[in-house]
């Protein structure tokens, strides 16, 4: 594991600092930003950031998209899809651009970290005003104060990533939230673009996670995820602290309830890690742990190091030690060279294991990632085919697996309210991830509640309070 490399604190207080220059330029121009953010809970993290920054600079938050005068894209470059809806909804913009001069446009995150693909977007689209990449993230104010001097900003810059800390944050919710503890990846799996666009694996220091955690706490937050591309080789160098350990440290923070972590790499699953989720109790009884292919030979092609032999013996271990705890995994369809019978490996694992939710995609070259140059590409109309086998499969095991829960008790963090048509149910989740639907109103949000399941509805559980 490589050290630790920070950036130093001087170095972003300027960057922050570009904001006070910035108030002035905005005085009475009535700029509202609008930030629209692709892919993954990183992104999604990595956008309360930026809003963090625009309003510290003094940018208040648009109502709508129609309203904003500065749009910033939040890119995601895992599969083809995210790139072709980030192309054709910046390129739907011209006309309003034409129309509205004033108008900004910014385009960051993972897709902006291609260089050819950010160099192609920034040529195609003359009207987009400022393009910059994931490594550019707490220099954006400094950024955008140049544009907003008139210039047309360009910015990605190769490096293995940095840490930063100390960044504000506006964070979307007010009792459940994220906090990152590491930033990158180092296992080049095959498919994936990831480390390429993120950066060396890098952990930050536990006293500030667990200093971050603490001010969640005071400010009200009960449930915390931490997050990571693999965080079971968060290790911090300094002082030897792995994950379990981290999440020790994180369970004495008072206040918070619920601990949630993701992502799991099956290669990285330690028997600690285990140890740590059977006896934490604020720690949560349910684990992502992609399995991506139930072939091992496809496996081996992914360059994932395990077996599929070896991640049903985690299951196993897990499932023996930790109570009532559900898996959920991501699966890829359609690898390169992936054949039939690779593939009725991965259902049977599906049917095997049993998990209540399975992620699914269908393989997506990447440029420069090395599946991308394998010769045996699986054509899209079998991908496809794959796919919906697989989703069937999937929906069938969970509603097997459902069934268990009928008369059963759990709690309830709830997390939102649903209008129907006799009464509102309000939702949330059980400790294992399970999604609970029961009757209750708007006032329960933010709340723990007791419920018995008493049914099943589409991939959900239905209770009803229990005093
Ligand atoms: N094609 C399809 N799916 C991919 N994933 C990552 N890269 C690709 C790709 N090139 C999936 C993996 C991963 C999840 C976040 O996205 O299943 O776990
Ligand atoms: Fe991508 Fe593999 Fe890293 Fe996950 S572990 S981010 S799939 S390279």
């Amino acid at each position: 594991m490589r050290k630790t490399v920070e950036v130093p604190p001087e170095e972003l207080q300027k960057s922050l600092e570009a904001s006070a220059s910035l108030m002035k330029e905005l005085e009475g121009r009535g700029f509202q930003y609008y930030i629209e953010s692709y892919g993954c809970q990183m992104n999604d993290h990595d956008a309360e950031k930026l809003s963090g920054m625009l309003q510290t600079c003094g940018f208040s938050p648009a109502p709508s998209k129609e309203e904003a005068t500065l749009l910033l894209f939040n890119t995601c470059c895992v599969r083809e899809h995210a790139e072709k809806r980030v192309f054709g909804n910046i390129g739907a913009l011209k006309k309003r651009k034409e129309n509205e001069p004033g108008l900004l446009i910014g385009v960051c995150g993972c897709m902006m970290q291609q260089r050819e693909v950010a160099e192609r977007l920034f040529k195609r689209f003359p009207f987009v005003d400022l393009v910059f990449g994931t490594h550019e993230l707490h220099h954006f104010p400094l950024l955008l104060s140049r544009t907003l001097a008139g210039e047309r900003v360009f910015s990605v810059r190769e490096s293995d990533g940095e840490i930063v800390e100390g960044l504000p944050v506006v964070r979307g919710g007010s009792f459940s939230t994220f906090v990152t503890i590491m930033y990158g990846c180092n296992n080049f799996c095959s498919y994936c673009i990831v480390p390429y666009v993120r950066g060396r694996e890098r952990s930050r220091a536990p006293e500030n996670i667990v200093a971050e955690v603490r001010s969640l706490a005071e400010r009200g937050f009960r449930e915390i995820t931490l997050l990571g591309q693999n965080v079971n080789s968060y290790a911090y160098a300094d002082d030897g602290v792995d994950f379990p350990e981290l999440l020790r440290r994180v369970s004495t923070v008072e206040g918070i309830e619920r601990i949630r972590f993701m992502t799991s790499h099956p290669k990285d699953l330690s028997p600690r890690l285990i140890e740590a989720m059977a006896t934490l109790p604020k720690v949560c009884n349910h684990i992502h742990l992609p399995v991506q292919s139930g072939s091992n030979r496809i496996l081996s092609e992914m360059n994932r190091r395990y077996t599929r032999e070896k991640y049903l013996g985690l299951v196993e271990d897990i499932r023996a030690a930790v109570d009532g705890v559900e898996l959920t995994t991501d699966i890829i369809v359609g690898f390169p060279g992936e054949t039939e019978e690779d593939f009725e490996e991965t259902l049977a694992l599906v049917r095997q294991v049993g998990f209540s939710a399975a992620y699914t995609f269908m393989y997506s070259p990447r440029l420069g990632t090395r599946a991308a140059e394998m010769e045996n590409q699986v054509p899209e109309e079998v991908k496809k085919d794959r796919l919906l086998r697989l989703n069937a499969c999937s929906a069938e095991q969970l509603k097997v697996g459902n069934q268990k829960y009928i008369g059963q008790e759990g709690t309830v963090l709830v997390e939102g309210c649903d209008r129907r048509e006799k009464a509102p149910m309000a939702y949330g989740k059980l400790t294992n991830f399970k999604m609970v639907y029961f009757p209750g109103d708007a006032g329960l949000i933010g709340s723990m509640r007791h419920v018995r399941i008493t049914g099943i509805q589409n991939n959900s559980l239905i209770g009803e309070p229990v005093e």
